[in-house]
């Protein structure tokens, strides 16, 4: 079974880190079967499962509902809840409280967007067992301070505050950070300046796992393909074939035929 001290020691071992995320029992299983390290329940389930333009309409009972089905088809993979806008921003109180929630529906840990201001909430959680995974970089629950999905960490200055945050993280005991959308020389620096695990999105080769959208690797979300995102299936086209062929021998009278009746 992947703890956080496998992940924490995969990065000892020089062992990539596989990350996905999934919403879903089926997917999950499929997933977990495969051997993915992590299984991330992203707020990404707000686009690309709920059709939402950004992550930060997803509530924390929508959250709990696809972690609590994720978490009970996973048997070996660390299922990891990422804490939906508002879950953990208002206190620190309200943070313990909902990160609880997610380990009580079977996740392994959680999930939380930010560097230096969410630092005290992230000790807190840590100290009272709660393993977190940082995220820093493109954080899409700040799209509108950011004006869009922009690269970040493109100036000396931006580069310096988020090697600066990593090592914030690190010490308030994350126990794996993700660097979303970020130039990879910068990924590779705050690479090599922790000691805990970085998990790239969007930000080079050299972190020390990748993690995706698995609608985007799989060509189910069709609405927006994003530059880093590389298609290793289209089962949108493959659905598409299978309702097309459904409705035609409906329609035609050929299905039901005996072997599928009583
Ligand atoms: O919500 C999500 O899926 C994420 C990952 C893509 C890092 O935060």
């Amino acid at each position: 079974m992947v703890t956080t001290e496998t992940i924490i020691a995969m990065k000892k071992k020089q062992e990539k880190i596989v990350c996905l995320t999934a919403y879903d029992y089926p997917c999950a299983r499929i997933l977990d079967e495969s051997g993915i390290d992590i299984i991330l329940v992203g707020d990404s389930a707000a686009n690309v499962f709920a059709g939402e333009k950004y992550t930060l309409p997803i509530t924390m009972e929508e959250m709990l509902y696809h972690a609590k089905v994720v978490s009970r088809a996973v048997e070996n993979g660390l299922v990891i809840a990422d804490m939906p806008f508002l879950s953990y921003q208002t206190s620190i109180r309200d943070a313990i409280y909902n990160a609880g929630r997610f380990l009580k529906v079977g996740a392994c840990g959680v999930k939380l967007e930010g560097g230096a201001p969410i630092v005290e909430t992230i000790k807190r959680l840590v100290d009272l067992g709660i393993p977190v995974m940082g995220h820093i970089g493109l954080t899409p629950q700040s799209i509108h301070k950011f004006g869009g999905y922009k690269l970040q960490g493109k100036t000396e200055e931006e580069g310096a505050r988020l090697i600066k945050d990593a090592e914030l993280l690190e010490s308030a005991g994350c126990f794996s950070l993700v660097l979303e959308k970020i130039p990879s020389r910068l990924a590779k620096k705050i690479t090599e300046a922790i000691s805990i695990p970085t998990i790239g999105i969007g930000a080079g080769s050299d972190c020390d796992g990748q993690i995706l959208v698995l609608h985007d690797i799989l060509g189910l979300f069709e609405n927006f393909t994003p530059k880093f995102v590389k298609k290793y299936a289209h089962i949108g086209d493959e659905i598409r074939r299978a309702v097309h062929q459904f409705k035609d021998e409906v329609k035609k009278g050929i299905y039901p035929d005996e072997k599928h009746s009583f």
